[in-house]
């Protein structure tokens, strides 16, 4: 089983209208909620390709009654852990131009929940063959959150897939994370380096058991014990990216839960996530494409020494 992490769990709202007037009253057309946050997201992706997953993380009040029940609606394991602070709602107001996304902060959560949350998170790593610890953490919470994470899952032999940004990034990278999956910026802006190869080195030298950079319609970079890698995607492809992202992130746990080589990990881990660009619905892919896609994606060894070679053509 895989078991995702979410601490800062979701209610995403989609808002859809044709034309937005950012001075005046709008009717809405459409209104979407389900559950989110990049661990749920990860889930539903793995929940889709027929492994087992447990959802895990913080939610309460009443949006977080409102995420349990979307996930019970979508049959995804639920092991969330009940906090007295309201679970954050996203809200993206969609029409036929842009997309304005508008991210609450989260609950406030006390170190007496936290604490508790450790218990309860030690005892599903009991079942657990890989963990997934994904997103921002909420107000209250440690900058060092994701490292005593790690540290309890490597107590238990289970290896950890990162997807995480800024601080919470960084105070965990010693705890030696199996992999971390940074994307182009947030891997930018932890190195302070623009070279993606310079920044995954930096970071699979500081502690990180493999680095996967995504870069977008650039693909994936990939710093490992094994080589250096990137994976191509046939050219930029039309769609919504949003998610994709969460899509390498369960491509990369499934790998890391089977052994695979890292160039079938990538090319895994490009053609679920560009089938994820391809899809309608935020964060869902589309599966016939999945499979057209697996013989489309270029994986090619890199040489370190020859970053020439580093960025699709
Ligand atoms: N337009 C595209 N065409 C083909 N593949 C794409 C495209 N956009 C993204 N991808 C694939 O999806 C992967 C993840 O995208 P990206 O780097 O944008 O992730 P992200 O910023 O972490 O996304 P999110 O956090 O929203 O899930 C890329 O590495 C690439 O393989
Ligand atoms: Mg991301």
């Amino acid at each position: 089983m895989i078991l995702t992490v979410t601490l800062n769990a979701a209610l995403d709202i989609t808002y859809r209208l044709p034309e937005i007037d950012w001075d005046g009253s709008n009717r809405v057309r459409e209104v979407v909620q389900q559950a989110g946050g990049k661990g749920i997201n990860v889930s539903r992706v793995l929940a889709a390709l027929g492994h087992a997953t447990v959802v895990t993380g913080l939610t309460g009040g009443d949006c977080g009654r409102a995420v349990r029940t979307d996930l019970a609606t979508c049959g995804l394991r639920d092991a969330l852990f009940e906090v007295d602070g309201e679970t954050r709602r996203t809200v993206a107001v969609v029409d036929h131009r842009t997309t304005t996304i508008l991210l609450e902060p989260g609950p406030a959560i006390t170190s007496s929940e936290w604490i508790s949350f450790r218990a309860h998170y030690d005892c599903l790593l009991l079942l657990a063959s890989v963990v997934v610890l994904s997103g921002s953490l909420p107000p209250g919470l440690p900058p060092d959150a994701y490292r005593i994470l790690i540290h309890q899952a490597h107590a238990h032999g289970v290896p950890v897939v990162l997807d995480a940004d800024g601080p919470a990034l960084l105070h965990a990278i010693p705890a030696r994370p199996a992999v971390v999956k940074p994307n182009a910026k947030e891997l930018a802006d932890v190195t302070a380096t623009r070279d993606p190869l310079a920044g995954a080195q930096l970071l699979h030298a500081a502690g990180a058991g493999a680095v996967v950079a995504s870069l977008g319609p650039n693909g994936l970079l990939a710093c490992t014990q094994k080589g250096t890698w990137r994976a191509c995607p046939p050219g930029e492809l039309p769609g919504n990216p949003t998610g994709a992202g969460d899509s390498v992130v369960a491509a990369l746990a499934l790998g890391l839960a089977s052994e695979a080589p890292w160039p079938e990990q990538l090319l895994h881990a490009a053609a679920l996530s560009a089938a994820t660009v391809l899809a309608p619905q935020a964060g869902r892919f589309d599966a016939d494409a999945y499979d057209r896609l697996l013989s489309l994606v270029r994986i090619e060894e890199i040489d370190p020494g020859h970053p020439e070679g580093e960025s699709c053509p």
